[in-house]
């Protein structure tokens, strides 16, 4: 299927914007909001908000498990397709009956979100950003953003500081290192290689890479080792997404503070809040959802377990929910 087939091709409404239907769903914008329709129901959200969710869930071709943009709509990924839903994972809405879900095929919804955020951010926005580092997403439609909505994670071609790995670790490379992390030594690690081992040995400062990242709540890939994936990423404000996990996941802390609110994944009842300090580990269970807040940009190394089998191990209750049990 190609992109344009799929995509709607509505005129612009009364605020510039078009509005997109996927399904039985319809999406609609105007100065402030975004209006979503289906069948059993309706629903309402800050653009904003709303914006930088569909930027993540796009950049991440829909990530582990589910993304909720909110308490009411996301994403749940079956790595193929993917279902499109309203309050399948609010039990409000499921006893009432209001919940919906649509399965799509990846390629159609994908093409379908990213049109969206090809006319629905405006130039001055940056999805990507934190708030400080970004104009508004509100008001009528004036102009786009294809270099921030077309931005896709970075991922090291190899470990990053071997040769040809592309990394971001100049101030050539476009990436000044960022206001908040301006303390951040910056000196690379001295590694003398024996002869014929250029290729394959070397060390970088982690620190100093990751100071130079201008994004926030994207993970980047720095090594990739069969299914282990070392994600590091720069966090400031709220991550845009409520992540439901379908495999544990850990999070090491490198710096400053983030605050975990962790619920049930299906529900939604509060389960914990975790307060990470710089040098704290934690896993989240596979059944859980959880949005974090960092009050000062900070470090996060995410690692995940990149398996196809875990989801369906996890469902079928042949791996556990948790890596330990005390
Ligand atoms: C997560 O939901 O696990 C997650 C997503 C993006 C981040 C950090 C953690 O930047
Ligand atoms: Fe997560």
């Amino acid at each position: 299927m190609t992109e344009a087939s799929v995509v709607s091709s509505e005129p612009p409404n009364q605020h510039g914007y078009r509005p997109f239907t996927l399904g039985g769903f319809r999406f609609e914008r105007d100065e402030h909001f975004v209006h979503v329709q289906w069948p059993t129901g309706r629903h309402v959200a800050a653009a904003e908000p709303f914006l930088k969710a569909l930027m993540r869930d796009v950049a991440w071709n829909f990530f582990y498990g589910t993304v909720n943009f909110d308490s009411v709509i996301g994403t749940l990924n079956h790595y193929g397709d993917v279902d499109l839903f309203a309050g399948r994972f609010n039990e409000e809405y499921r006893k009432a009956e209001l919940d919906h879900s649509e399965n799509f095929p990846h390629d159609e919804i994908k093409a379908t979100f990213q049109a969206m955020l090809d006319d629905w951010v405006n130039e001055d926005f940056d999805p990507f950003a934190a708030p400080m580092e970004t104009g508004s997403a509100y008001g009528e439609k004036s102009g786009s953003n294809a270099p921030a909505v077309t931005r896709t994670r970075v991922t090291a071609k190899r470990m990053v500081g071997l040769p040809n790995d592309e990394p971001l670790r100049s101030d050539e490379s476009g990436y000044p290192v960022n206001r908040a992390f301006a303390d951040v030594d910056q000196t690379e690690p001295k590694v003398e290689v024996n002869e014929g081992y250029e290729n394959d040995v070397s060390a970088f400062n982690f620190f100093a890479y990751l100071s130079r990242s201008d994004v926030t709540w994207n993970p980047s890939v720095v090594s990739v080792c069969r299914e282990s994936l070392l994600c590091p990423t720069t966090e400031e404000f709220i991550l845009p997404i409520i992540h439901g996990n379908d495999r544990v996941e850990w999070f090491v802390q490198l710096s400053d503070e983030i605050i975990w609110e962790v619920e049930d994944r299906e529900t939604g009842k509060p389960r914990a809040k975790v307060v990470m300090k710089a040098g704290d580990c934690a896993a989240m269970p596979a059944d859980i959802r959880h949005q974090g807040y960092s009050p000062k940009r900070s470090m996060l190394l995410v690692w995940e377990n990149n398996s196809a089998d875990l989801p369906g191990q996890i469902a079928r209750g042949e791996a556990p929910t948790v890596p330990v049990t005390f």
